[in-house]
């Protein structure tokens, strides 16, 4: 089977955001991307999200790991998650501090019996498990902070791969909302925001709530599975964030490797494979 690859980083917004801020979100993209889908050419689809996911969050452009937005107490708090298509495994971490990629760990809890873990825990798990101690905040966000404004970074980050094999899985990750009540779970490491089985794969961004609301990764995995085309499912479910203006992007593959996208307000920053060109967002 031709691999396939699509990665997103949030959101760009043209009146709030400047032409230099989306140039350099273009070119990362897509540097990420052709990365990732060398990668994928020797890796599985598993692997290989956790990979683009993990490149991601090092990347200070976006709200995800390094470069997270603060929440309202001056502290970051991170969520991540990762599932296996074929197996349906889910696992992830929510609001975890102190540790530079969440979507490591989440591959690292995968392993075990208990596989989403929040708070305190999680960030004790990881760090008894090897992952060091690590501040990813950035200037820049301390200074939005600051400023009580919200910050540049608006988004989260994700990853849905196809492999040789026809497998399909699915990782995103973030630093949340900004300014958020600490404590606030975010869509990232729920079945709204991050979901896959044999069928399609599925990451969203944009505001957590009216991901779950509209329970949006897995409403459009549900019903490629149940026979419709990648596009009306993800027309459909957008069409259901209509009623109470819900605010959301969306990346998927299907198990025929077509590949969608689809946001609800400002652009969707992504980029993808198809295994004969690269196309970013504009
Ligand atoms: N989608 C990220 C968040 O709302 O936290």
């Amino acid at each position: 089977m031709q691999p396939k690859i699509i990665i997103h980083g949030g959101f760009f917004s043209e009146s709030s955001q400047s032409e230099d801020t989306k140039i350099a979100k273009q070119n990362t993209l897509k540097e990420i991307l052709i990365k990732a889908n060398s990668y994928l050419a020797d890796h599985s689809a598993l692997q290989t999200v956790v990979y683009a996911v993990s490149l991601l969050e090092n990347d200070i452009l976006f709200n995800a790991g390094t470069g997270s937005q603060i929440q309202s107490d001056g502290e970051i708090r991170m969520s991540a998650s990762l599932m296996d298509g074929i197996t349906q495994k889910f696992s992830g971490v929510i609001n975890i501090q102190h540790i530079q990629n969440p979507i490591m760990v989440a591959k690292h809890l995968m392993a075990y019996d208990d596989r989403v873990l929040g708070g305190t825990e999680a960030t004790s798990f990881a760090h008894q498990n090897g992952f060091q101690h690590y501040n990813p905040e950035i200037p820049q966000r301390r200074a939005e902070y600051e400023a009580k404004k919200a910050g540049q970074g608006i988004g989260t980050v994700g990853c849905v791969a196809l492999d040789q094999q026809g497998h399909l899985a699915v990782a995103t990750s973030t630093g949340g909302k900004g300014f958020e009540i600490p404590g606030r779970i975010s869509d990232s490491a729920t079945v709204a925001g991050n979901f896959a089985n044999k069928f399609c794969a599925v990451s969203c961004t944009g505001v957590g709530e009216d991901i779950v609301s509209g329970a949006v990764a897995t409403k459009i995995v549900t019903r490629v599975t149940d026979g419709l085309s990648i596009e009306k499912a993800f027309e459909r479910s957008f069409e259901e964030l209509k009623p109470f203006d819900g605010f959301a992007g969306a990346i998927g593959i299907d198990h025929s490797g077509n590949i969608f996208h689809q946001y609800s307000h400002p652009k969707i920053v992504f980029a993808y494979h198809d295994g004969e060109k690269i196309v970013v967002f504009e």
